[in-house]
């Protein structure tokens, strides 16, 4: 039933940055086919063969949720917004990268769980903190531990990270209480198909779901979706609430109208995804075209923020330091380092942007709002940006 749509080439593990690019280093560079499909069945889109997580979500994974203002911001208001619906006794959190979501939460109540050992680190102190992967071993481990079952379960951009979802979703319902609730975050199909945001499929994303297939999966663990609610952080995701079947929550109107909006869209038809390839493959052959043009004209370009979706559009496109100069980012530990298969040079933005460029090249173009309000200078100076979300544009 599966079938690919997408061929995004040969990529390296979207958080694999160099160290360094000598001879060694460059040998070890671990590559992978990223080829993408859908599932006429159950209407998953995913990654064809996903890569072992156990080499993705190591003791160096570098992303930080709290980074950035606008995720701070954003987990701190739904934390508010469920602790006061939902007034949960006990939370747990399945991907807690830096406690970004936790911190909101008094440490009594609080379970995270977090594979990557540095991460798992900054939240050991202030909560009960499972450096290990999810799945039923460890929903049986905390559960003899606890003695209780789990309120409230949140898990933001980690669902659509695990390959197997049996795993997933039967650990989830063994920890869930009668009348908890699940609530997952994570890119939306609809919107990766709308703005033709591509570079949503890197390895850490096996899955960009749709709520039509979320709420044909959680069926198969007697587990319910009664809401969802389109936001707008990652390039536009879906959180999504589910229960036990026989739990009290109403299926809302919300809901309704979003699978309405998902059929009207045709995510459940495979033509849906091959005319979005093309749309692809137009998206690449413009962007070249255009950097070509501006290095022609010795133009300086660089790009702004060293995320995973840059290493898909870097890798698709080939780009490399002969056209983007250098990468900013204000990850520290990303500073210093080289951008996957690309190995371009990543630096601090208190160095890199500067009156010097010309283009920067809108890596981190999810947070677009935020980076434009923060570089009106650069702006004014006669600096610009390229976008390639929904279609290739100066700004
Ligand atoms: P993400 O899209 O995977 O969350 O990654 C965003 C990256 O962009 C992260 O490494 C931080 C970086 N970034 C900047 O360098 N400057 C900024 O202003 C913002 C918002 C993010």
């Amino acid at each position: 039933m599966k079938k690919i749509f997408l061929k995004l080439g040969k990529q390296p593990l979207a958080n694999s940055f160099l160290q360094n690019l000598r001879k060694k280093t460059l040998n070890r560079e671990f590559f992978y086919n990223l080829n993408v499909c859908f599932d006429s069945k159950n209407y998953l889109v995913s990654i064809s063969k996903p890569v072992n997580p156990r080499s993705q979500y190591t003791n160096k994974y570098a992303h930080r949720a709290s980074e950035s203002k606008t995720m701070r911001e954003a987990f701190k208001k739904i934390a508010k917004k469920l602790n006061n619906k939902f007034k949960p006794k006990i939370i747990m959190e399945i991907g807690s990268n830096d406690g970004v979501f936790l911190k909101n939460f008094t440490r009594k109540k609080v379970i995270a769980i977090e594979p990557c050992k540095n991460l798992a680190e900054i939240t050991k102190n202030k909560f009960k903190t499972y450096d290990e992967f999810w799945n039923l071993k460890l929903a049986n481990k905390i559960l003899k531990k606890q003695k209780k079952k789990v309120d409230l379960i949140f898990s933001a951009n980690t669902v659509s990270h695990i390959p197997n979802l049996d795993q997933t979703f039967l650990g989830i319902k063994k920890v869930l209480s009668k009348n908890g609730i699940l609530v997952i975050e994570d890119p939306s199909l609809f919107e990766v198909i709308k703005n033709n945001s591509y570079d949503q499929f890197y390895d850490e994303h096996v899955y960009v779901f749709s709520t039509i297939a979320i709420d044909k999966l959680v069926k198969k663990y007697d587990l319910r979706l009664f809401h969802v609610e389109n936001i707008s952080t990652h390039g536009g995701s879906n959180r999504y609430y589910i229960c036990k079947n026989n739990a009290n929550f109403k299926r809302t109107k919300g809901l309704n109208n979003v699978f309405k909006k998902e059929l009207n869209y045709k995510l459940n038809k495979f033509s849906t995804f091959n005319k979005f390839s093309s749309r692809v493959k137009k998206s690449k052959n413009d962007l070249i075209k255009l950097l070509t043009k501006l290095k022609k004209f010795n133009k300086k370009i660089i790009s702004y923020g060293a995320t995973y979706k840059s290493t898909t559009v870097f890798n698709y496109c080939r780009l490399n330091n002969k056209f983007i100069e250098y990468v900013t980012d204000t990850t520290k530990n990303k500073q210093g380092k080289f951008t996957p298969g690309t190995h371009i040079p990543i630096i601090s933005p208190d160095v890199g942007i500067n009156n010097t460029v010309d283009y920067a090249f809108l890596g981190a173009w999810n947070f677009k709002k935020e980076i434009l309000n923060k570089e009106k200078n650069y702006l004014k100076s006669g600096g610009k940006f390229i976008t390639h979300i929904p279609k290739i544009k100066i700004i």
